[in-house]
């Protein structure tokens, strides 16, 4: 083993990429618990043996993984790896230890993850308690190979640099939530996000399975479910079967989630008889629509239909967890309804919210009988509810505290929803333990339980037990799904497996640059896609400009884009939707202009982003005025030129000796503030709000 340089190799991990004098640049995303970099590196070549011991060697996971692993290296190189007899560890490249089987069957919440990975010279040994410590190591490992940098003596290749890495998730409980009910996702779709998932350490897909747009699986004893309640798009049961073996493989559980009482639209379409009014009820297909009536909780043969729903379900997904939703019921319906209303008053039941608790205490006994702990949203949350339930906060963090406070599990999905398009750095800076530092993001829950992560005992902050990004996929179909989640759900990844101290900001972008590089090659299509979409808009017109000005905008933040205009078959075709959800030249151009204001430096630079944008928004305009759909978008252009020769006439009085006229500082803002801040359709054009601060900062008053 070489010399370590561990203090100089943390400062710089933390800090993002490494810079010399260390051997090379790596990025890994989630960090990881330790990490100590050495000099040099192990170069890859063909003869890329493995060799597995120890007694979880044997495991189906580990044994399926080693060839998966020796795959992507190949591909990762370029360096053809044909298949070699088994060697002995010390002659393996790669030697990994399983220290035991672990236990049978299904994977559960909480299984140890834990791995080390020591690369020398001429060796790497990844060693694991478990088969699913072995998984987690495996994707840090690829995550290290680089192109080997020059230096004298070396040989042109690839390798991974001598680093000897401690690691273990900080959360059980890390997953993303995903609605395949408003645009369903095909089987190769949450493949290739399984991936994804496993690729930054994730290890729950929370499977958003039905609500008032589809009901999306196969039931054998409640045929009509997909029949009526879907557009004919579901998972069969093989599917199924087929989607939890892959994800089984990379270490991910699946917990599925079937709405109830409310967002149950799809199965009233399909059994009227289990609303809480007269049907027919139809399939909700724009948002405009009012919801259904919700489930009758008051009927028994309601919780009769159910507990045959469930069993069935329950034996189909193997994992301990059964979600059943609870959110957003909107009690009109139920206080409107004369027998609802009787029942209450005899069940002495002030209000909606104590119907609902009833609905979900007997839900629960349902689950429950079929071997399952039940999760729900956070409106299920009220005293009477045992304590197995488990709440998923997502109107506001105080739930996720003020459920710990009273003894149940939480999981954390307030400040995680990737449909809200906020930035990662907002994203990552939430963290399951801590009160949020900007009150600006996010939904803040009305009228929740007061709750702070500072009442809470160490056994109750252990009932935290993770996070889930999540996304509703009113606005996403399978063309931009990828860019939904990625690569916003990897800061995600890394706030819920890395250490709590790992809050530098500046060290994730840089990472996540990185990373979003990587994702793209395992598959997920969230930067190709939307390029493809931008040459559907550009047609015959060069696409330069184009991708120029969408590199300027982000959509509107927040659910506005969803008023009014969008229902599920509505074409999801504008620039809006073909465009990531943060903008990094809108963020590089920010962060260039606090520079420039603290030392001056890059005003070139500066000037010329100005000059490059404001050329593009000239030189889009045919391609805006002829394309129908892009049309609407001329105003965009007419702000980022606007914005961009102002910025560049605040940029000369900052830097020369030329004063402004008097007034110019007004007439500037006079010109410019029509355009930040300020929406145009669904886009904000994000250079705005530095031009202003040039603007600001120039001299004059
Ligand atoms: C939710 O966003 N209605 C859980």
């Amino acid at each position: 083993m070489n010399t370590l340089v561990r203090a100089a190799a943390l400062a710089a991990l933390a800090s993002g990429l490494y810079a010399p004098p260390l051997p090379s640049p790596i990025s890994l995303m989630p960090l990881p618990k330790e990490v100590t970099v050495g000099i040099g590196s192990l170069p890859i070549t063909g003869a890329f043996a493995v060799a597995v011991s120890g007694p979880g060697a044997q495991d189906a996971r580990v044994q399926k993984a080693v060839p998966r692993l020796v795959a992507r290296m190949a591909r990762q190189t370029g360096i053809p790896m044909p298949a070699v007899a088994p060697v002995s560890e010390k002659d393996a490249a790669l030697e990994i230890v399983v220290a035991e089987m672990g236990h049978d069957g299904v994977q559960k919440l909480g299984d140890n993850e834990r791995y080390s990975l020591t690369v020398a010279d001429s060796h790497i040994k990844l060693a694991a308690d478990t088969p699913l410590g072995v998984l987690r190591g495996m994707e840090t490992l690829l995550q290290l190979v680089r192109q080997t940098p020059n230096a004298p003596g070396v040989a042109a290749g690839f390798s991974v640099p001598n680093v000897v890495i401690q690691d273990e998730p900080r959360f059980p409980w890390r997953g993303l939530s995903f609605d395949v009910s408003r645009h369903f996702m095909p089987v190769d779709v949450v493949k290739r996000e399984l991936d994804g998932l496993a690729a930054v350490k994730l290890n729950v897909l929370h499977w958003h399975l039905s609500d008032d747009e589809g009901f999306r699986v196969e039931s054998k004893k409640f045929p009509k479910l997909q029949e009526l309640g879907s557009d004919g798009m579901f998972y069969t049961q093989d599917e199924v079967r087929d989607v939890l073996a892959y994800a089984a493989d990379r270490g991910i559980r699946v917990v599925p989630e079937f709405d109830m009482p409310g967002h149950s639209s799809s199965f009233l379409a399909a059994y009227p008889e289990l609303g809480s009014g007269p049907g027919p009820f139809p399939v909700v297909h724009n948002h405009e629509e009012e919801p259904s009536l919700a489930m009758d909780p008051t009927k028994e043969s309601t919780y009769e239909f159910l507990d045959g729903f469930i069993e069935e379900m329950t034996a189909l997904f193997p994992d301990e967890y059964f979600h059943v939703g609870g959110d957003e019921v909107s009690p009109k319906k139920w206080l409107g309804t004369p027998h609802i209303r009787a029942f209450m008053e005899e069940h002495k039941m002030a209000n909606a919210a104590a119907l609902q608790a009833y609905f979900s205490k007997r839900v629960l006994e349902i689950v429950t009988k079929h071997g399952k702990h039940m999760v729900g949203w956070d409106e299920i949350l009220n005293r009477d509810l045992p304590k197995t339930a488990v709440i998923q906060s997502w109107r506001g963090q105080q739930s996720l505290w003020s459920a710990a406070k009273d003894g149940y599990q939480g999981i954390l999905s307030a400040g995680y929803y990737l449909d809200l398009s906020y930035s990662s750095s907002y994203h990552y800076s939430i963290d399951p333990m801590k009160a949020p530092a900007s009150p600006d993001g996010g939904p803040v829950g009305k009228g929740l339980p007061p709750g702070s992560p500072a009442d809470l005992t160490a056994d109750q902050a252990k009932l935290i037990l993770g996070g889930e990004g999540a996304t509703w996929e009113e606005l996403a179909s399978v063309e931009m799904i990828d860019a939904r989640l990625w690569p916003r759900l990897a800061a995600i990844a890394e706030r819920l497996w890395s250490p709590e101290s790992d809050t530098d900001v500046a060290s994730m972008y840089q990472r996540l640059q990185v990373t979003s590089e990587w994702l793209e090659w395992l598959g997920m299509n969230h930067r190709s896609n939307l390029v493809l979409m931008r040459q559907r808009l550009a047609g015959p017109y060069p696409r330069h400009p184009l991708d120029v000005l969408a590199s300027l905008v982000e959509p509107t933040k927040g659910y506005s884009r969803h008023a009014q205009k969008y229902g599920i078959f509505s074409p999801l075709n504008r620039l809006s939707f073909a465009i990531p959800y943060e903008s990094d030249t809108a963020r590089e151009f920010r962060n260039g202009v606090d520079e420039y204001l603290a030392d001056k430096r890059n005003g070139t630079e500066l000037q010329k982003n100005l000059a490059d944008w404001e050329q593009a928004a000239r030189d889009v305009r045919p391609m805006l005025t002829n394309q129908s759909v892009l049309t609407e978008n001329l105003p965009v252009a007419d702000g980022v030129e606007k914005l961009c020769q102002v910025g560049a006439e605040a940029l000369r009085y900052l830097s020369g000796p030329t004063k402004p006229p008097v007034d110019w500082k007004k007439t500037a803002k006079a010109k410019i503030d029509p355009f930040v801040g300020k929406r145009f359709g669904d886009l904000l054009i994000q250079i705005g709000p530095g031009v202003r601060k040039l603007v600001e900062a120039a001299p004059g008053s």
